[in-house]
This record gives structure tokens, C-alpha cells and sequence, in this order.
């Protein structure tokens, strides 16, 4: 589904990104976990085409992805950030807006928004004006978004981070649920390592801009691969 091979993103004369393999197969949720600074969003944007790599190159389905993305092969894919970005309209234009600018029928607009704003239980909230929603509930609002446009890959850049605790849980349950129903192909970034066991299936571990462990979740907490991973991974192991 989307592949990427020895990507290096240098900016200001500094490395962010080295040398860096990835791929995601079609329905699985990968995860993308490291501290601060480490390169998750770096990676996360290059995979998305928001960036372009100084090295490397990307192939989207089957197809080398040129230097300047199209819009058909941008209109593919959906990004959540971790500051919910809504617009100062009502929750259901938020929604609907990419819908409307892919043309859809107004009859298939309300119905694919009425039915993404119930799977993340804000359909009550759909009148509302979204600068009033709560964090957690603006949260919630922009997942519905983004699987609104129903795309082909998902990219999730620390959704949950802005969240308290008990919030956090249930948009992580929810979420859950709705990659369950959907077989939705994701990249999850996450500096939570309780998010990416209960989200993904394969997690790389990136350290100072380069990967420095893949596997499943229970892998690498059993099997750490490297000392500095093993350090990294020890904060969660309480
Ligand atoms: N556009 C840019 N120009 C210059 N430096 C950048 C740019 N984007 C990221 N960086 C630098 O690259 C490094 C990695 O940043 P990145 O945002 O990818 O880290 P991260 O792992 O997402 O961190 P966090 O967990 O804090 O979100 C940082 O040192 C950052 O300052
Ligand atoms: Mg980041």
C-alpha cells in the first residue's frame, strides 16, 4: 500500500531523518513510537507527502510517488493531528467539508457524516459550533473526519496526547473498535507505548532519527533488540 525506502530528510543543514525502510500492507495499523525529538512527525509527514524527503524514495500502491504529489493521490489519505484542527463552523461542516469538495451527493455527504459522527458517539454534538466543543469531544469530531473521507491510508499524529487520562481510555477503546469494523489502513504515531499495544499490530521504534526496532508490540517488549531501545522501552514496563 505504501512503502518507503532509505529516506533521509536533512533540514538546516541538520539530519532528522536516516536512512529509514518502511511499509505498510493494506489494513494493518503500524505504529510509530520514540521521545521527543526522535523524528515520528518527521517520518509521519514525509509518509503523508507533506514533506519531501532530500533521499529516498516513496511508492504509493504499486507506484512511484512523484516529487510533486497529485491531488488525486493526496485525496487518498487523511491526517488527525494532535490539536484538533476545526474550522469555526458547526461539528457537521467540519465533517462534511472534505466530502463536499470531492463532489459526493448531498444525500451520501449527511449520511457518511451522521454515521462516522455516531461510531465516535459525538452524533448529539452535530449542531454544535465545534470552537465549542470540549478537547476531548473535538477530538473525537476530527476522527470522524478523517474516516469520513473514507482513505486509503490514515495518518495519526499523537491523537490522544492532549487528552486526561479516563478521555484518553475511551477514544482509545472507540478507536479500537472502529479499526476492528474497518480494517482501515493506519500509520499511528505515539509516544505511548500503551497505545500502540492496544492499536497496532507492528510497531518501529525510532531513535534520533533512525529505526532501531520493528516488530509486534509483545515482541519488542520481549525482545528489545538494542540497549538504547531497551532503555527507551524500560519507561513503560511499570
Ligand atoms: N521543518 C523543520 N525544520 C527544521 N527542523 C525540523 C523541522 N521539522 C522537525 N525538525 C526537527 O527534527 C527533529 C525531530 O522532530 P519531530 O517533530 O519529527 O519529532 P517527534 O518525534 O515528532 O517529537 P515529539 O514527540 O516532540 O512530537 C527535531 O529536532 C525538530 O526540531
Ligand atoms: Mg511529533
Amino acid at each position: 500500500m505504501l512503502e518507503a525506502r532509505e529516506i533521509s530528510w536533512i533540514k538546516d543543514h541538520k539530519a532528522i531523518l536516516h536512512n529509514i525502510d518502511f511499509h505498510l500492507f493494506p489494513g494493518e495499523c503500524v505504529g510509530l513510537i520514540g521521545p521527543n525529538g526522535s523524528g515520528k512527525s518527521s517520518l509521519l509527514k514525509i509518509l503523508a507527502f507533506l514533506e519531501t524527503p532530500t533521499s529516498g524514495s516513496l511508492y504509493f500502491q504499486g507506484q512511484s510517488v512523484p516529487r510533486n504529489v497529485t491531488l488525486s493521490i493526496r485525496r487518498r489519505i487523511a491526517i488527525v493531528f494532535q490539536e484538533p484542527l476545526l474550522l469555526n463552523t458547526r461539528v457537521f461542516e467540519n465533517v462534511a467539508i472534505g466530502l463536499k469538495i470531492r463532489s459526493l451527493p448531498k444525500g451520501e455527504i449527511r449520511d457518511r457524516v451522521d454515521f462516522w459522527l455516531e461510531q465516535f458517539g459525538v452524533g448529539h454534538l452535530s449542531k454544535q459550533l465545534a470552537r465549542s466543543l470540549s478537547g476531548g469531544e473535538a477530538q473525537r469530531v476530527s476522527l470522524a473526519r478523517a474516516f469520513a473521507l473514507e482513505p486509503d491510508v490514515l495518518f495519526l499524529d499523537e491523537p490522544f496526547s492532549a487528552l486526561d487520562a479516563p478521555t484518553k481510555e475511551g477514544l482509545r477503546n472507540d478507536l479500537g473498535q472502529v479499526f476492528k469494523s474497518t480494517k482501515t489502513t493506519t500509520v499511528l504515531v505515539s509516544h505511548d507505548f500503551k497505545d500502540i499495544s492496544h492499536l497496532t499490530n507492528r510497531a518501529l521504534i525510532l531513535l534520533n532519527g533512525q529505526v532501531m526496532a520493528e516488530g509486534s508490540p509483545s515482541e519488542l517488549l520481549k525482545e528489545p533488540q538494542k540497549e538504547e531501545v531497551e532503555r527507551f522501552l524500560a519507561h513503560f514496563s511499570s
